[in-house]
């Protein structure tokens, strides 16, 4: 099976390249990003398989792939993935992330090539409920969470024989190569490990919150695709659902910290639940442990600072 990978130099993807060598099955491995700063992730990415590695702006050029090369499974990840700092870079957080989008389905429509497509928990938004699929009322609080929604609804109208399934992943924690700090437990670590207090925002100290650990996301990957799940639905992937004061209580157990409580235009949202049984439903069990993960970050930390 031969597998294309965009945006694979971030965080996520990094991590499935390094960990790529472990799935069976896996034939020729094409991966596209656009090497900017990102450069050093290139080059600290410790892979035991080869990759052909295209550099290019997907929001830009089509995607050139000649077609005597045959993909089987696209796995999209490349994005403006900062949900804070899009609230004022909104114009250019829709015209990147849906331009590579409509790229990305171009592409696996007339290549006829099964999508993954990842959204984010963070659709559901402002809600006061343990939240599932079904959810009728999304309370998207940032331009990104509102792509994430308009992406899933061009995939649901596109035909019924385009393979596809939409992966509403959870806040993601675990260290990697392309590791990013923007997101909640990985700049808390941050900020821990530096000295600097904690900067929580004022709402948030007690509201729930889903995250998914960078192992289970690799573990979901590979369910889908070796399971062949491409049945044109949703699923929420979570590993657990935290407060803040929980994920300070397991940093305070590497580093003791303290929090300075701060306002952010996208923090009065209320408590929320996510539900990820659907998927669990289907066998795959979303059992890593966040903490396990914060710890993991710190012995990254300790290692490279
Ligand atoms: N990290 C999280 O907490 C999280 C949570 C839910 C969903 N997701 C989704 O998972 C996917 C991957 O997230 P990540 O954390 O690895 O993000 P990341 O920001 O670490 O990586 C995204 C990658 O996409 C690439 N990219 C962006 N625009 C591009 C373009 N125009 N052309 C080519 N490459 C481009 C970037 O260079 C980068 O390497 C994204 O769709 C993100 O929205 C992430």
């Amino acid at each position: 099976m031969n597998l294309l990978i965009t945006g694979a130099l971030g965080h996520i993807g990094s991590y499935y390249l390094t960990h790529i060598h472990k799935i069976k099955n896996i034939n020729k491995i094409y991966v596209i990003d656009k090497i900017d700063e990102k450069v050093l992730n290139l080059i600290n990415l410790k892979i035991k398989k080869k990759i052909y590695f295209f550099n290019y702006d997907l929001s830009k050029e089509k995607i050139s792939i000649p077609k005597k090369i045959n993909i089987d499974v696209l796995i999209h990840l490349a994005s403006i993935t900062d949900a804070a700092a899009s609230i004022n870079n909104k114009k250019e957080v829709y015209r990147n992330n849906l331009n590579c989008f409509k790229n990305v389905l171009n592409f696996c429509k007339i290549r006829n090539v099964k999508l993954i497509h990842i959204s984010s928990t963070s659709v559901y938004g402002s809600q006061s409920l343990y939240v599932d699929e079904n959810c009728k009322e999304l309370k998207p609080q940032s331009p990104y969470a509102y792509v994430k929604i308009k992406e899933e609804k061009i995939l649901k109208k596109t035909k019924e024989k385009f393979k596809f399934i939409s992966l509403r992943f959870g806040t993601i924690v675990g260290p990697s190569s392309g590791m990013r700090f923007h997101t909640a437990v990985n700049k808390f670590c941050m900020q821990a490990y530096i000295n600097v207090p904690l900067h929580v925002w004022k709402t948030a100290l007690e509201q729930f919150r889903p995250y998914l650990s960078l192992k289970d996301a690799f573990k979901t990957l590979n369910f889908i695709i070796k399971n062949k799940i491409f049945d044109r639905e949703i699923y929420n992937i979570v590993s657990e659902n935290m407060t803040v004061k929980d994920i300070i209580k397991k940093i305070n157990r590497h580093k003791k910290t303290s929090v300075n409580l701060v306002n952010e235009k996208i923090m009065n949202q209320l408590s929320y639940k996510v539900n990820s049984s659907k998927i669990r439903k289907r066998g795959l069990a979303l059992n890593s442990k966040i903490s396990k993960d914060i710890a993991d970050t710190f012995k990254l930390l300790n290692k490279r600072i």
